[in-house]
């Protein structure tokens, strides 16, 4: 399902995580062989990353939920995760966004634009952020189309930074001002 129309329609909320989310988490997060490994940061090594969410696994299952991560939620149920940095320094009004949606059948359908509508519109409410950020590569055409629907503007790009599957691609940056958001 392509281009849809109005994904401010769509059934998604971000809410906290919940102890009922954890083996949904640690099944998509646990498997090296998923395909949202393909496209989100797949310029670390296998390896790297393994231990990476390994490490992330454990955490979860022993932190209570944080505002500056939530669970994307779709009818009841957890599809992925938003999460938010700031760059430093602190206090300095510049936050990086992050989504992922483990399900590549839950792609392509407007939920990751909504869910980063929503993690926008938070993060501009709770934070002091004065211009939020996403990072990404040139190849994910998804998370770039995502967010140019929301207002963000590539700001910057490091030409053939990454290799991925053996072919050099581009990081790729976009941001948003709080200024553009509130007249959006
Ligand atoms: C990136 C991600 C969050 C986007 O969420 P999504 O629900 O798939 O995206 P949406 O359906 O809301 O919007 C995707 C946009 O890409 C387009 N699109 C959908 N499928 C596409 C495809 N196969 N190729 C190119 N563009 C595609 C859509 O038409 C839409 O653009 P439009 O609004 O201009 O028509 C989600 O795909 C995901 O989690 N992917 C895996 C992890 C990942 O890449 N995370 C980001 C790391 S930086």
């Amino acid at each position: 399902m392509r281009g849809v129309n109005d994904p401010s329609t769509l059934p998604v909320v971000l809410r906290d995580r919940q102890p009922r989310d954890l083996p949904t988490l640690t099944r998509w997060l646990s498997d090296p062989g998923v395909e949202w490994r393909r496209w989100d940061a797949p310029y670390f090594p296998a390896a790297t990353t393994n231990e990476t969410l390994r490490a992330y696994v454990e955490h979860l299952g022993q932190t209570a939920p944080d505002a500056d991560e939530r669970v994307i939620d779709v009818d009841g149920e957890c599809v992925g995760m938003v999460n938010r940095s700031e760059e430093p320094p602190e206090g300095g009004g510049w936050w990086d966004l992050g989504i992922l949606i483990y399900d590549p059948a839950a792609w392509g359908g407007g939920t990751g634009t909504r869910a980063l509508a929503l993690w926008v519109a938070d993060t501009f409410e709770w934070t002091d952020a004065h211009v939020v950020t996403v990072s990404t590569w040139s190849g994910n055409e998804r998370m770039i189309r995502a967010a140019r629907r929301l207002g963000f503007r590539e700001c910057a790009r490091v030409r053939e930074a990454y290799v991925v599957e053996g072919e050099r691609m581009d990081s790729v940056k976009l941001d948003l001002l709080r200024a553009e958001w509130e007249a959006h």
